[in-house]
């Protein structure tokens, strides 16, 4: 019997998680499916209400939807609830079971994939909305030794660093005015500014000398990653997050974890 899985987002065409998912499955000997399903605006829980109908046993949700896929649940893992946010879910007879596998992609990216380790190291965060709020107590618990948040609008980067648990790491928030003079070992752009090729106004001295700059976005070279590259940093971009969270929901589903590094390769030639 094939068990049914999807991506929900809105838009969703684009999304390489079909093709993902369907390489894990072939990996693994797996039998399910996995297919993109566009969500209206105004009606994800009904969408997600039809999928359980029919059957599904999970879902991926992306771009608008993660916040209402957290409401929608009935149990939040830890790391779902300090995202306050859930970006797969299992549909199970104990009821809408809510993860959040961002973070862990990101941070198993960076260290296994660019064989960067955060310990000990000095972390610049870029942006305070969804997508920085979901990845931040992954690094944190990766433990850095110096986590800056910087964005735009100060207010929300101070918001976010009121929610976090205390840890080893030092913490602060500040503008991207305040950035001058200081310099990071990992530098991480969780803003949505390169989808409109947006440059961010961050002084060039953030790249410390062998700096990993590394863009959450994919399929495309952001302002930030050009920036970071003429200032001599090794750039990557979310490609591997996205292959990395989505092995994390596979493991989740399915209680075996792919490996990534052929698809990783695989996806890259042909980009
Ligand atoms: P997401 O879910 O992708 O994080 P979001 O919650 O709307 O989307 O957050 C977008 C983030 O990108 C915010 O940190 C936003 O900064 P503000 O809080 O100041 O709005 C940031 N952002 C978007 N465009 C930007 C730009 N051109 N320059 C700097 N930051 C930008």
């Amino acid at each position: 019997m094939t068990d049914h899985y999807a991506v929900i987002g809105n838009p969703i065409a684009h999304s390489k998680s079909p093709l993902i998912h369907t390489e894990f499955a072939k990996q693994t000997a797996q039998a399910m499916d996995y297919q993109a399903i566009l969500a209206p605006l105004d009606d994800f829980a009904g969408t997600v209400q039809g999928l359980i109908k029919q059957g599904y046993k999970g879902i991926n949700v992306t771009v608008p939807f993660k916040f209402a896929a957290f409401a929608l649940a009935s149990q939040h893992s830890a790391r779902a609830m300090a995202a306050g946010a859930a970006n797969t879910l299992s549909f199970t007879e104990q009821g809408i079971l809510a993860d959040n596998t961002d973070g862990a992609g990101l941070v198993r990216d960076i260290q296994d994939n660019q064989h960067c380790s955060f310990a000990g190291k000095r972390v610049l965060l870029i942006g305070a909305g969804g997508a920085a709020e979901g990845v931040l107590q992954p690094i944190l618990a990766a433990r850095p030794s110096l986590l800056v948040i910087s964005n735009r609008s100060l207010n929300k980067a101070q918001a976010m660093l009121n929610k976090v648990i205390p840890s080893q790491t030092q913490l602060h928030a500040c503008a991207f005015a305040d950035l001058a003079e200081q310099a990071f070992d990992i530098v991480i752009n969780a803003t949505s500014a390169g989808l409109d090729g947006s440059p961010l106004a961050i002084p060039d001295s953030v790249f410390a000398p062998h700096c990993l700059a590394y863009d959450m976005l994919y399929g495309r070279e952001t302002p930030f990653m050009q920036q970071a590259q003429r200032c001599g940093a090794k750039v990557a971009d979310g490609l591997g997050m996205l292959v990395e969270q989505a092995a994390e929901a596979f493991a989740i589903w399915r209680g075996v974890r792919p490996s990534t590094q052929t698809l990783l390769v695989k996806l890259r030639n042909a980009a």
